[in-house]
């Protein structure tokens, strides 16, 4: 890892609703000679998030479209963490730059149609050049893959693992989010015709198998209540962290689901996503959806104050069970901007990480580094029973 570069930490899209967050948590918890930059297209608005900083931090216009300004971004830092989204229109210059560069890459992309196109296209490339990239840095997936890490951990070694995650979550999405959710929906084909490509060419764990999760809507044999499939990233990253780590044994597999308690629920919770699907569909009524919430808002203080998670976690191997807990305030934002500035800093300052190039996850590269400092500001990783 170089360390002749100009800056530590390089946060690009500190101006916006999440980067703003997550700029105020590294300004707090980065070491006093951390040399820290933000980044962004509006040099006014930038200077006015340093200007809420108790340090020195710099300050880099840089457009996410101009290829050769985010070359010498990448080429400036150590790591270089991004909440510029939805990342499937704005992020794939960004990834580049640092797979070029060598660069430590970190996001909250919550978009597998860009987690499968950025391991197409960069992974190689990364590995050569030694360059961290890691993905979905946030809510999206940080609890669920150091939370299955955990897990595993309480089991026995070199057997069959299975895990199911039971999410419950109380908070609202920023207009970025919406924004990033919109584009996946929209998006769907080229997503699954990505996935397919990118299981074509990449490499099966020798001698182990990293099985699909569960994707079936019932009442759970664990929790006794309702449950839905979450059609989100994170059985996706646990299962790239099974790939990539030995430790989850030879059978391993990840089902989460939301708990949503009765049935009642679960079938209002799968209309109201096909709703959502079909009308992403549509143009119009996307642009429409899009206005509710515009860019940059999100959440005031009071409402993220009243927001929290709890993720329980179900493992199973070897003849043994345990049962562990991840929870948190705020999922989406201030829970978020945590993860986000946590990894930045785990990557830029930790000395005691695995040796890790190309595209990882935050369970593979940092593992139980991340989850200390995750514990020191406030997010529980904690074993219910063990049986
Ligand atoms: N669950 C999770 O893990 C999680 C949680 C939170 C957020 N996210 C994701 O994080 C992303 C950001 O969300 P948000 O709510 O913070 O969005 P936002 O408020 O709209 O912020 C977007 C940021 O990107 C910048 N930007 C847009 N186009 C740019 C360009 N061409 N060049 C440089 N910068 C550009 C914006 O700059 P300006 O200020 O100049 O407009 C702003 O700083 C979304 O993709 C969202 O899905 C994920």
């Amino acid at each position: 890892m170089a360390t002749d570069r100009e800056h530590d930490i390089v946060l690009l899209g500190a101006t916006g609703f999440t980067g703003r967050l997550v700029a105020a948590h590294l300004g707090g918890r980065a070491p006093e000679a951390a040399r820290l930059a933000l980044a962004g297209r509006n040099q006014q608005g930038l200077g006015h998030v340093a200007a809420t900083l108790d340090r020195e931090v710099a300050v880099v216009p840089v457009d996410a479209a101009d290829t050769a300004a985010l070359e010498r971004l990448a080429a400036s830092t150590r790591v270089l963490a991004t909440t510029v989204g939805p990342y499937s229109r704005l992020g794939a210059g960004v990834v580049s730059a640092c797979a070029e560069q060598g660069t430590d890459y970190l996001d909250l992309a919550g978009e597998p149609c860009f987690y499968d196109l950025t391991y197409l296209r960069h992974h190689e490339q990364a590995c050569r050049s030694g360059a961290r990239l890691v993905h979905a840095c946030g809510f999206d997936s940080v609890p669920h893959d150091l939370g299955v890490q955990f897990t595993v951990e309480q089991l026995p070694e070199g057997v069959a693992i299975d895990v199911r995650g039971y999410l419950k979550a109380h908070g609202t999405i920023s207009g970025g989010t919406l924004a990033s959710a919109l584009e996946v929906m929209s998006a769907a084909p080229r997503g699954a015709a990505l996935a397919i490509a990118r299981r074509l060419v990449e490499p099966a764990p020798t001698g182990r198998r990293v099985s699909p999760a569960a994707r079936k809507v019932g009442r759970s044999r664990d929790t006794g209540r309702w449950a839905v499939p979450m059609p989100t990233i994170d059985a996706l990253v646990v299962a790239r962290s099974a790939r990539l780590c030995q430790r989850y044994g030879p059978d391993f597999r990840y089902s989460p689901f939301l708990a949503v308690g009765t049935a009642s629920r679960a079938g209002a919770l799968a209309l109201g996503t096909a709703a959502m699907f079909a009308a992403a569909q549509v143009p119009p009524v996307r642009h429409r959806l899009q206005a509710l919430r515009p860019p940059g808002t999100g959440p005031d203080q009071e409402r993220r104050q009243r927001s929290s998670f709890s993720l329980r976690l179900y493992g199973e191997g070897g003849g043994m069970q345990a049962l562990a807990e991840v929870t948190g305030g705020d999922p989406g934002y201030g829970e978020t901007a945590k993860m986000l500035a946590e990894s930045a800093l785990c990557l830029a300052f930790d000395d005691d990480l695995p040796i890790a190039a190309g595209q990882v996850t935050t369970a593979s590269c940092m593992g139980p580094a991340l989850r200390r400092r995750l514990q020191e500001v406030g997010i529980q990783f904690s074993t219910v029973e063990h049986f």
